[in-house]
């Protein structure tokens, strides 16, 4: 797979390409806007995949599927191979997508008015997920120490011990401060979910998407008495660019927490099985073609971002690019400018001409920051870090 071959996204429908897209992010954006938001890359998805779909497209006939045990193997191989995570069929439901299992969730193990925990600055759906079903955001806030984001363990304990807060969504890796969440710090939030009997939500989506030698361990390997109180989110979405397949596997490990939680799926939907194409995505990239596939994407995301960091070391100094472990969504501090949102927004939208997504969108903590996804081609990379440049020279 040559990730520098260009692949022009503009007409084809793309959310992130397109300006009704675009237009959900930024206030102001044109034919020459550069869309660097939203996480999902320019890439072409693998071609064992497009190969997979074409046949089954031939076949012609698109009614009720089911999925047997070939899926479910993939999925076990996958978190086998990947993580050294032992997972069981019965544990794995199928969703359209992790933001729909966050709501099911949600629904399945909190009442109306509880809290939810959430790290911001995060992923907004989080929030959006727990407000949207009248539950309460219940805010422990990663502290930035120098250049790293750590948990405010202190601050959580006293969260978890909360008798109204009753869950936590976990990012991990951290989208979008780019933390892969160590051996240790998930030791310590397992140890005090099972104090205070809570729930952990660990959306493990940006899984695979491991840079520069970081180690990533799943919430499901560490201590099998967290079992009991575990939801594991997964997905080919981010790690092959197929988030409009809605294919992910949610990873429940515990009979009773499954069952309510497959419950809620049932209200709104009905058997949990994939769609069609969706299944064919995860059966072709959970394999050794989608291991090799992936180790490629790593080397070019770890090229683009390494770029990316030295441009703005050398040109643009007050801009600091922020260490990244995982994900391809780098976490830029424009504090230095002291400008604020509207300055900033428009020196980007409008002189610029880039979208990105701008930090306050993940909570107050994330302030004058800004989300920039360098999952793309290295031209588009350059360009947009020379448009940036020229702006804030003016
Ligand atoms: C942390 C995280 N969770 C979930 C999602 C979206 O998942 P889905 O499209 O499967 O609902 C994203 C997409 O960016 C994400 O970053």
């Amino acid at each position: 797979m040559n990730f520098n071959n260009y692949v022009e996204r503009k007409g084809s429908d793309s959310r992130k390409w397109s300006l009704e897209g675009m237009l959900e992010m930024a206030s102001y954006v044109d034919e020459n806007s550069i869309p660097m938001w939203v996480a999902d890359m320019d890439f072409k998805a693998p071609d064992f995949v497009e190969k997979a779909l074409l046949e089954r497209v031939s076949h012609g006939v698109f009614g009720y599927n089911t999925v047997g045990d070939d899926y479910y193997n993939s999925v076990i191989f996958w978190l086998k191979n990947k993580n050294n995570w032992d997972i069981e069929k019965s544990w794995i439901v199928p969703t359209s997508g992790v933001v729909p299992a966050l709501c099911y969730a949600i629904q399945a193990f909190t009442e109306p008015g509880d809290g939810v925990i959430v790290q911001n600055p995060v992923y907004p759906p989080f929030k959006g997920s727990v407000e949207l079903n009248n539950r309460k955001v219940v805010n422990n806030s990663l502290k930035l120490i120098q250049d790293r984001y750590e948990i405010d363990f202190k601050d959580l304990e006293e969260k978890l011990k909360d008798s109204k807060n009753k869950m936590l969504i976990l990012c991990n890796p951290h989208n979008p401060v780019g933390r892969v969440w160590s051996e240790n710090e998930l030791k310590n939030i397992i140890e005090l979910c099972l104090k205070y009997k809570k729930i952990v939500v660990s959306d493990e989506i940006h899984s695979d998407l491991i840079l520069f030698n970081n180690k990533f361990t799943s919430m499901g390997i560490l201590n099998s008495k967290i079992h009991d109180y575990l939801v594991v989110c997964t997905s080919i979405s981010k790690t092959f660019n197929l988030a409009g397949l809605k294919a992910s596997n949610i990873i429940i490990p515990n009979n009773n927490l499954r069952e309510k939680f497959i419950n809620e799926m049932f209200k709104v939907a009905a058997k949990p099985v994939p769609n069609i194409f969706g299944a064919i995505g995860v059966k072709s990239c959970y394999s050794k073609e989608g291991e090799d596939w992936l180790n490629n994407l790593l080397e070019y995301l770890e090229e683009n971002y390494l770029f990316l960091k030295k441009y703005l070391e050398e040109r643009i100094p007050k801009v600091k690019c922020l260490p990244i472990e995982g994900t391809y969504l780098a976490w830029i501090d424009f504090r230095e400018l002291n400008l604020d949102e509207k300055e900033l927004k428009n020196k980007l939208e409008k002189e610029a001409k880039i979208v990105i997504d701008g930090g306050e969108i993940f909570g107050n903590e994330g302030k004058e920051f800004i989300r920039l996804n360098f999952a793309c081609h290295k031209s588009i990379l350059e360009e947009a870090l020379k448009r940036l440049e020229r702006a804030l020279k003016n």
